[in-house]
């Protein structure tokens, strides 16, 4: 302000007509004096309250934290755990899960909540290791094993073993079973639960969506989440290093994690080639046929495409982002394992969003190395970045993205773009054609996913095909507003509204 009032004084001292001009300056210079001032004063203002919105923000996050990222804070003393539950127990529970990370992720809160229903004793769950991935880590090696025993025994005891007593040789035979899909508690209080009885313990060999997604009571629902979102922590390692792929993320502001599931495995399963050449749909197809558990052997790419089958590829990848308005500075994090097709296939992605990382290039290669070959060890990572990033964008709605989903609902509604495939193939290809200019193609992809970022909603629920209907882990929403109005955030039950 000091210098404008030097240099007015030096104007004031101007020549010609004098005082008519000296009134105006005197005007012009106290219009600027009070306009610093009054830039500055709101200046001032605006501080003080982005300081104090942020403070209010900052705190409304922390009571959305997920427990991902609660965990972290270095200054929090781990929560203290509740009594024991003192239940008789009706036996004891082994499980064999299946299939990949998150899949898995979700059947031990299934597991869990059964052998709570039914008052048994719950062995470590057992992990897959002869699916696709062959990952031969077990449980401990995955997840935080003390603190999953610690932080659920007021509700169900867990073991790591079953007690050499009821070995085959003290006269128990393990009964191995896999139980019903889709079930409610009522098949497992009637048919199951006798089992015990005569068995002592009952082996689970399959795990995959053994419980409904719906029509539970809501102890049982709450007790899912609770595993999902408080027992099921990562190893310290994982932990650790997955926390610091977000810190360096961060450091360049907000990040889009892309779930680009655009995998050899996923591929030759869905039999998806588009953009593919014919050596390689070749390759595809053979490997799905050295797969027994791929029952499906003679698939139409381009038919499965059009129903919304099939994962986006990296070049349609790069063309809805660039529709839904993220522009080339966007750093984008790609969640996922190998690319198929490698650098070769990401250079159209990597052309309209240059900023593109994934976590082999953020760590250097021995922090990685222990991890990398236990496939779901590195999809831990994955998953923690995904959850932690600022938008997260799934190219195949599979079990990563659904319960990635999930966990960023928890987290105060994070925004997930769910994407629409199937009316995505046709604006593509009417885009490629020539039919649909690219304005017209922006806006109609933006329009189409409006609604489905992740918003809070009711599940859609399908009593006929629960395979078909909303995924209880993507969209747990007996969970996401306790203490807050549900309802109103909601609003009415309503099963025609699709996510
Ligand atoms: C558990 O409950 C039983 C029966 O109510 C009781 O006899 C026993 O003392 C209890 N055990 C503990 C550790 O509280
Ligand atoms: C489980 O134990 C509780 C008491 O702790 C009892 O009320 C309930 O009926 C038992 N349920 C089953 C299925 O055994
Ligand atoms: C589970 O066990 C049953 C009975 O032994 C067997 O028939 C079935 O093939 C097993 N399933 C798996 C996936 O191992
Ligand atoms: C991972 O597996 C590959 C192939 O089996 C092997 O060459 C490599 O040495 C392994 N890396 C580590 C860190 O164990
Ligand atoms: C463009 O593609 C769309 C969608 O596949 C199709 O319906 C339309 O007939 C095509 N138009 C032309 C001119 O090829
Ligand atoms: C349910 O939602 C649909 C679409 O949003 C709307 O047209 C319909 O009126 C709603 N029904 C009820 C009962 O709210």
């Amino acid at each position: 302000m000091e210098g404008i009032q030097v240099r007015c004084d030096k104007l004031q001292g101007g020549v010609i007509q004098r005082s008519r001009l000296r009134v105006w300056f005197i005007r012009v210079c106290s219009s600027i004096v009070l306009w610093t001032c009054l830039v500055q004063l709101v200046t001032v203002s605006e501080l003080w309250h982005s300081h104090f919105f942020l403070g209010i923000s900052s705190r409304i996050y922390h009571t959305n934290q997920s427990p991902l990222e609660a965990q972290n804070e270095l200054a929090q003393p781990p929560p203290p755990f509740l009594p024991a539950r003192n239940y008789t127990s009706n036996g004891f529970l082994r499980v064999s899960c299946n299939g990949g990370l998150n899949q898995m992720r979700a059947a031990i809160c299934d597991m869990v909540t059964v052998a709570r229903l039914l008052n048994l004793t719950l062995v470590v769950p057992e992990l897959d290791k002869k699916s696709f991935w062959a990952d031969p880590s077990n449980f401990e090696d995955i997840f935080d094993v003390r603190h999953f025993i610690d932080s659920l025994q007021d509700e169900v005891r867990i073991v790591k073993r079953v007690p050499k007593r009821f070995s085959r040789k003290s006269g128990y035979s393990t009964l191995k079973m896999p139980p019903v899909s889709w079930s409610n508690e009522k098949y497992y209080l009637e048919q199951i639960l006798p089992l015990f009885g005569k068995h002592k313990v009952v082996h689970f060999n399959k795990t995959d969506a053994r419980l409904a997604n719906n029509g539970l009571p809501l102890d049982l629902q709450k007790l899912r989440c609770r595993v999902n979102f408080q027992a099921l922590k990562f190893t310290p390692q994982l932990e650790n290093l997955g926390q610091k792929l977000i810190r360096i993320l961060r450091e360049n502001g907000p990040f889009l994690a892309l779930h680009l599931r655009y995998e050899m495995d996923m591929l030759a399963f869905s039999g998806c080639t588009h953009g593919c050449s014919i050596e390689e749909a070749e390759e595809l197809k053979q490997m799905r046929y050295a797969f027994p558990s791929w029952r499906e052997k003679e698939i139409v790419s381009e038919e499965r495409r059009s129903q919304g089958l099939c994962p986006l590829t990296p070049e349609e990848s790069a063309l809805i982002l660039q529709a839904l308005g993220f522009d080339r500075e966007t750093p984008i994090y790609i969640a996922a394992g190998e690319i198929y097709g490698g650098e070769h296939r990401l250079a159209q992605l990597r052309a309209a969003f240059p900023r593109i990382v994934k976590k082999e290039t953020l760590l250097v290669n021995d922090e990685l190395q222990q991890f990398q070959n236990h496939s779901s060890q590195m999809a831990a990572l994955d998953f923690m970045v995904s959850v932690a990033s600022n938008t997260f964008v799934p190219t195949y709605y599979g079990n990563m993205a659904k319960l990635v989903e999930g966990h960023r609902r928890y987290s105060g509604f994070k925004k997930s773009i769910l994407l629409d495939r199937k009316k995505l193939v046709e604006l593509f290809d009417m885009h490629q054609n020539g039919t649909l200019p690219w304005n017209e193609f922006s806006n109609a992809v933006r329009q189409v996913h409006e609604k489905r970022m992740g918003q809070p909603t009711h599940r859609r629920v399908d009593v006929d095909k629960p395979k078909e209907e909303d995924y209880f882990y993507a969209n747990p929403y007996e969970c996401l507003c306790e203490g807050t109005k549900c309802d109103d955030l909601l609003g009415p039950l309503n099963s025609s509204q699709i996510r």
